[in-house]
């Protein structure tokens, strides 16, 4: 097995969003068996020069017969469509999930017949050894997937349990301290899609591993278990549940009329609580968004079955503190979850329906209708707060009354 692949130290932020203080690599391997070479991904166009001078230093092009692409983003498909024209004998080999997009990369008409879709326990056989799929999807594309060589003990794992870390000693015994990056890296590429890397995991788990070999940072040879149990805490659930659902009301007050209809809003969900202890209850937390920064309501976030969001309206917008911690939605799984909205205004009121707006296109659920009150809000718009609170305990709970929707309601 040879490491094929490119480093790129000079990064310093990766997709846009991900800070990469120390570049990256873009990791690519080849495998040679009694029958042929496999090479398992490639790396960013830029760089591929570099991978067909470390590829022909250990193969030639027509003794490469499988090419496994783990994942199509560019960062490394981007000399893929140059390796298949190099190496005509090979088949490219991909999940059934990626065959379909492989025509935002090349045309497949130039490759027609030698690309296979492959799902979890497809083999291919290098002579003498072979190769395994393992199809998780959402790590954190539709299309990824893991290649296992179960002969060596091997992972090719894609960018699950990778880091934005470069190193050219390579080997995660002999390179820097790189345990920031792989739990930043899980922060901001696998964790909204929690539940998907518990699936990979409970794949991954059973098998006798001897390394693993990620798509980025360092290969994970010395104690490979170590880094898998690290994801089994990453992405389990922080909180002691039993049965109990979470309600999370986050608001920011100016003058305190938001402020009195959260705490409304709170009362009126704690009348459909039950007893904490009990199965089948809710937990109710209040949080005011100015007391802290969006982040460390990210995992708050995470864990709460439902999300009620008070803000004011000024200058016909909701507040850039509510909007940060929106923003923040996209780091967390918040899909399914319930939502809803409220706040005070002064003579417009957009905020709510802006809130509401955004918390569905995060795919949230937002069964309730947010309630607005003018400056300070009257009896019944306090008792309107109220019912929501309950209304949104009891849609945790199961308990709510069925109703018709009027889609135009929604526009
Ligand atoms: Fe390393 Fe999702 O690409």
């Amino acid at each position: 097995m040879h490491w094929i692949g490119a480093f790129d130290p000079d990064l310093r932020s990766f997709d846009i969003i991900l800070r990469t203080a120390n570049g990256t690599s873009y990791n690519a391997y080849a495998v040679r068996g009694d029958s042929g070479v496999a090479v398992i991904d490639t790396v960013k166009a830029s760089f591929g020069e570099r991978f067909f001078h470390r590829l022909e230093t250990i193969a030639d092009y027509d003794e490469i017969t499988t090419v496994v692409l783990n994942h199509l983003e560019p960062d490394h498909s981007g000399a893929l469509p140059e390796l298949l024209r190099r190496a005509p004998r090979a088949q490219l080999y991909v999940s059934h999930q990626a065959r379909p997009m492989l025509k935002g990369l090349f045309d497949p008409q130039e490759f027609a017949g030698r690309i296979t879709g492959v799902g979890t326990g497809d083999t291919v056989d290098i002579g003498g050894r072979r190769l395994e799929f393992f199809n998780p999807p959402y790590l954190h594309w539709p299309d990824t997937q893991c290649t296992w060589l179960e002969d060596e003990g091997l992972l090719f794992s894609g960018d699950f349990l990778g880091c934005h870390y470069c190193d050219t000693r390579l080997f995660n015994d002999a390179v820097g301290d790189f345990r920031f990056s792989f739990d930043y890296y899980y922060a901001h590429i696998m964790r909204p899609f929690r539940a998907h890397v518990r699936s990979a995991l409970d794949l991954i788990e059973p098998l006798l591993l001897r390394a693993i070999l990620p798509a980025h940072g360092p290969v994970l040879r010395d104690d490979p278990r170590d880094y898998v149990r690290r994801y089994r805490a990453l992405s389990g659930s922080g909180l002691h549940r039993n049965q109990v659902k979470t309600l999370a009301i986050f608001y920011i007050s100016a003058y305190g009329a938001t402020r009195r209809m959260a705490e409304t809003v709170a009362a009126g969900a704690e009348t459909a609580a039950g007893d904490n202890d009990a199965a089948g209850a809710v937990r109710v937390s209040l949080y005011d968004i100015e007391g802290s920064e969006p982040h460390t309501f990210v995992d708050l976030v995470e864990e709460a079955d439902a999300l009620i969001i008070g803000s004011p309206t000024i200058n016909g917008d909701a507040v850039k503190p509510v909007w940060d911690l929106l923003s923040s939605l996209t780091m967390v799984d918040v899909k399914g979850k319930l939502g809803a909205a409220f706040g005070s205004y002064g003579w417009s009121g957009e905020a709510v329906p802006m809130i509401e707006d955004r918390l569905r296109r995060l795919k949230l659920r937002v069964p309730v209708q947010g309630i607005k009150a003018q400056l300070s809000p009257t009896p019944d718009e306090f008792a309107a707060c109220h019912a929501l609170g309950r209304e949104i305990a009891l849609h945790l709970l199961g308990r709510a009354e069925a109703r018709v929707v009027d889609m135009a309601s929604l526009a």
